[in-house]
C-alpha cells in the first residue's frame, strides 16, 4: 500500500559510503553470469514444519513448478494457470452473523462490525476438526483470519465520501470496516464456502478492546484518557501484514496507523517537549490533514480520539490523547479459536510500520527468533529474539496468549546492518548502547522508551535504510530469511536531500523505467533480499546476505536492472506479499505495483529458491549524464530457471495481491484481492463507465453484476485434478 517518507535522520549513510562510491570506472557486464550451481538435494516436509527440534538445514528445495506461466494481463478479471480454479469465498461488506442482512453493495450498507471489513490483507489458516477443535492438520474445515487495512472510502457511501467536517454517519461505517476478521470456512459439495453464521466469526476493529503487553505496558508513553494506567488502548487499524505462531495464534502488523490521527497547527509548541520529534520521526508534522477526516465527526471520544493534539491540563496525558498514537505500530496477537481470549499489543517486538512477522527455525532450548520489517523509503529490517527458550510442547498450548506471553513479552530486539562486503550484523537496541543512551536526536528515557521510538533508536546505532521493508518470510528447508524490498522513490544515484538514499550493496539500484525518456532514477521494481544466519541460529548477532531476485521488467537493462534475468513468464515489480508454503516449499510473491501496470495488473508467482551465495558477487556501475558513474558491488543469487520462477496468477484492474494461505494438505490455496478498482473519485462514484473494475461482481459474485462496485475479496484456488498447488 501507500509509502510514506519518514526517515529524513542524517546519519546511517556511512552504509552508502561504504557500499557506494563515485568513480570512473567502466562498466562490468561479465560478473552475473557466474553463478554457482546449486546443490540440489532432497528436503523433508518433516523437517520444515512448526513445533519440530530439526536444526540441520537441507540445502534445497523439494519442489519444482508443474504449471504453465499465466502471460501478464490487463484484463479486469482474475487469471490462474490452465488445470486450476479460482472462486470467491467471502468479499468486502458479507454478513459476518445470521442477523446481518445481505451486502447490497449500492454505498447503504452499514454494520461493518458484524460483515466483513475492506481491503483484504495478510492472512492465514487455522484448522478445525469436525467437532470445532484446534486440529493443525484439518483440510475440511478451518479459520481464516485476516487483516483489513485500509478502504476504497468512496464505495463505502452512496454518492462517495463527503467533504470534511465528515458526517458522524460515514465515519461510523469507516472506522469498523478496518482491523480483523476471523472467518470460519469449510468444505460443502466438495468446495470450499464460508459460514455467515458461524460462532467463531469475529471482528476485531478500531474501537476493540485491547491490552497492552510487554516492556511498554504501562509506560508513561502509554497513558490515555481511555487509559489513564497505559495498559490498555481502544483497537488497532491498518493491519497489513501477518504471522501465525508456533502456538497457533495469529499476529497482525500495524502498518501505515499514524496517518489516521492529526495534531493541530500549534501543537508542537503546546507540547515543547520531546515528544514532537517522535511525532515528526513517526510521520505526524503538526497541521498535517488526517487520512479521514474522522476526528471533525464530533465530540463523542470516537472520533476525538483521532485528534492527538496536547489540550489536557495533566502531566501525564491521562485526561487527552496526546498519547494515543504510541498505542498504535505493534504487531497484534489474537486467538482465532477463542473469541473471549485476550487481544494483545505485543510491545517487545518494537513500534514502526510494521507488515509480516515471521518465526526462524524452531530449536528446543534455543530461543526464538521473530523477523519483521518496517515499510517506509528508508526504513528498516529488525528482529526479536526471546528470552524464554522454545518447548515444543507449547506448540499445542492449551492457553495460547499465555504462550504468547511467555514467548513474545520480554526479549531482545534488534536491527540489521548490511556491509558491503555480503555479510551484515544484527544491533540489539537497548537503553545500555551507549549510542543510543547519549543519541542527540531523542532523549530516551528507559527501555520503553526504545521500543516506542525504534526508528530513532535504529537510527542511533546507523542501520541501513532499506527499500521499504514489506513482507518477510522463512524458507522452511534452508531457514534463511526472505525479505521484500518493494520499492524505493528516494533511492538515488547521487542524492540532493534529506529523506534520499544514496546507493549500497543491499540496496544497489537506481535507474529509469525502461519506456520512460524523462524523470530520476530510482529503485522502480524493488529486490528481494535474503538472509542466512550465523551458524544457522536465530539468536545470531551476525549474517551473509545476498538479493534472490530483482524485480524488472523482462526488458531492463541486464547489467543494471534485470540483473535476475526475468523473462515474460518471470518478470515482476514491487514484490510485497511473500509467503513458503510447508507442503511444497514453494516460495509465493505478491505484487502491489504502480510501475509496470502500463503492462499487467498486480500478480503472484512461485519461485524455487536456492540459498544464500548461489549466485555471484557483481559490480554495478551507473553513468552519470554529467560525466563520471556511480559504482557498487553487490551480491546477485543465482538467476531463475524457467522451472523455478512463473507467473501464477494475474489479478483484476487497479488491484493488489496480498496475503496467502493454504490447507495443510496443500489442495486449497487461500489468496486476497485488495482494493480492485481503488482508484475513484467520489464525483464519479455515480457512473459505473467510470469504474476501473467490476470485480468480482463481473464474475457473478454477489450483487451488481457487469457494472459493479468492485470489492477487496478472498478467493480459493484448487487444482482441477485435486492434487497440491504449484507441484
Ligand atoms: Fe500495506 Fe506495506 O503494505
Ligand atoms: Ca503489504
Ligand atoms: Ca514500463
Amino acid at each position: 500500500m501507500d509509502d510514506n517518507e519518514l526517515n529524513t535522520s542524517a546519519n546511517p549513510s556511512f552504509d552508502s559510503v561504504l557500499g557506494a562510491r563515485l568513480s570512473r570506472r567502466s562498466l562490468l557486464r561479465g560478473g552475473v553470469g557466474t553463478a554457482a550451481t546449486a546443490v540440489l538435494g532432497s528436503w523433508s516436509v518433516a523437517a520444515c514444519g512448526g513445533g519440530n527440534d530439526d536444526d540441520t538445514p537441507a540445502p534445497a528445495p523439494l519442489a519444482t513448478l508443474g504449471f504453465a506461466a499465466v502471460a501478464k494481463s490487463t484484463a479486469d478479471v482474475l487469471t490462474v494457470p490452465a488445470g486450476y480454479s479460482a472462486s470467491v469465498l467471502f468479499a468486502l461488506g458479507d454478513p459476518l452473523d445470521a442477523a446481518t442482512a445481505a451486502f447490497r453493495n449500492d454505498g447503504s450498507d452499514t454494520d461493518f462490525e458484524r460483515r466483513v471489513g475492506d481491503h483484504h490483507d495478510g492472512m492465514f489458516f487455522f484448522g478445525l476438526s469436525a467437532n470445532g477443535t484446534r486440529d493443525d492438520n484439518a483440510g475440511e474445515r478451518g479459520l481464516l483470519a485476516l487483516n483489513h487495512e485500509a478502504l476504497t472510502d468512496n464505495f463505502l457511501h452512496a454518492a462517495g465520501s463527503s467533504a470534511r467536517p465528515r458526517p458522524a454517519a460515514e465515519s461510523d461505517k469507516e472506522i469498523p470496516a478496518h482491523g480483523i476478521a476471523v472467518v470460519e470456512i469449510a468444505k460443502s459439495s466438495g468446495a470450499f464456502a464460508y459460514r455467515a453464521g458461524s460462532a467463531f466469526n469475529r471482528r476485531i476493529t478500531p474501537l476493540t478492546a485491547i491490552e497492552l503487553a510487554g516492556p511498554a505496558r504501562g509506560n508513561a508513553l502509554m497513558k490515555t484518557r481511555y487509559s489513564p494506567a497505559g495498559t490498555g488502548c481502544r483497537g488497532t487499524i491498518n493491519n497489513c501484514g501477518s504471522g501465525r505462531t508456533p502456538w497457533g495464534t495469529y499476529l497482525s502488523g500495524e502498518e501505515n496507523w499514524s496517518g489516521y490521527f492529526f495534531r493541530g497547527a500549534a501543537d508542537d509548541a503546546a507540547r515543547a517537549d520531546k515528544s514532537v520529534a517522535s511525532l515528526n520521526r513517526y510521520g505526524r508534522a503538526q497541521g498535517a490533514a488526517s487520512r479521514h477526516g474522522w476526528e471533525t465527526s464530533g465530540a463523542e471520544d470516537r472520533f476525538a480520539r483521532w485528534d492527538i493534539s496536547k489540550t489536557g491540563a495533566s502531566a501525564d496525558g491521562s485526561d487527552d490523547y496526546r498519547n494515543e498514537m504510541n498505542t498504535f505500530g505493534w504487531v497484534v496477537e489474537l486467538d482465532p479459536y477463542d473469541n473471549s481470549a485476550t487481544v494483545k499489543k505485543r510491545s517487545a517486538l518494537g513500534r514502526f510500520a510494521h507488515e509480516s512477522a515471521d518465526f526462524g527455525r524452531l530449536v528446543a532450548g534455543q530461543p526464538l527468533a521473530v523477523y519483521m520489517g518496517d515499510d517506509s523509503r528508508g526504513e528498516y529490517i529488525y528482529k526479536f529474539v526471546s528470552a524464554a527458550n522454545w518447548d515444543a510442547a507449547d506448540a499445542k498450548a492449551a492457553n495460547r496468549i499465555a504462550a504468547g506471553d511467555k514467548y513474545l513479552d520480554a526479549g531482545k530486539l534488534y536491527v540489521a546492518k548490511f556491509d558491503a562486503d555480503g555479510s551484515g550484523q544484527w544491533i540489539e537496541l537497548t537503553i545500555a548502547n551507549a549510542a543510543i543512551a547519549g543519541y542527540a536526536g531523542y532523549a530516551f528515557a528507559d527501555q520503553a522508551d526504545v521500543l516506542v521510538n525504534a526508528r530513532l533508536a535504529a537510527d542511533a546505532v546507523g542501520a541501513t535504510k532499506m527499500d521499504r521493508p514489506e513482507w518477510c518470510a522463512v524458507h522452511p528447508g534452508t531457514g534463511e530469511i526472505y525479505y521484500t524490498l518493494t520499492n524505493n522513490s528516494n533511492r538515488r544515484l547521487q542524492p540532493s536531500g534529506s529523506g534520499q538514499q544514496a546507493l549500497d550493496a543491499a540496496n544497489p539500484r537506481a535507474y529509469l523505467d525502461p519506456e520512460a525518456t524523462t524523470g530520476t532514477a530510482s529503485n522502480l521494481n524493488g529486490h528481494i533480499i535474503r538472509i542466512k544466519e550465523s551458524g544457522g541460529a536465530g539468536a545470531a548477532t551476525a549474517f551473509r546476505w545476498d538479493v534472490y531476485l530483482f524485480g524488472s521488467q523482462a526488458n531492463g537493462d541486464p547489467a543494471l536492472v534485470n540483473l535476475s534475468g526475468l523473462t515474460a513468464d518471470q518478470d515482476f515489480s514491487s514484490p510485497d506479499g511473500l509467503w513458503f508454503s510447508r507442503n511444497t516449499g514453494l516460495c509465493w510473491i505478491q505484487t502491489d505495483d504502480g510501475a509496470y501496470t502500463d503492462a499487467t495488473n498486480c500478480m503472484m508467482l512461485a519461485g524455487v529458491p536456492g540459498s544464500v551465495g548461489d549466485g555471484a558477487k557483481t559490480t554495478l556501475s551507473y553513468p552519470l549524464s554529467g560525466g563520471g558513474s556511480v559504482t557498487v558491488d553487490t551480491y546477485v543469487g543465482r538467476k531463475p530457471s524457467a522451472d523455478a520462477l512463473r507467473r501464477f496468477l494475474v489479478g483484476p484492474k487497479d488491484c493488489e495481491i496480498t496475503g496467502v494461505t493454504e490447507t495443510p494438505d496443500g489442495k486449497a490455496l487461500f489468496v486476497n484481492i485488495q482494493h480492485p478498482g481503488e482508484t475513484i473519485a467520489a464525483a464519479d462514484v455515480a457512473d459505473p463507465g467510470k469504474y476501473l473494475s467490476h470485480w468480482p461482481g463481473n464474475t457473478g459474485y454477489g450483487a451488481g453484476g457487469a457494472t459493479a462496485r468492485p470489492r477487496s475479496a478472498t478467493v480459493v484456488i484448487t487444482k482441477n485434478d485435486g492434487g497440491r498447488i504449484g507441484s
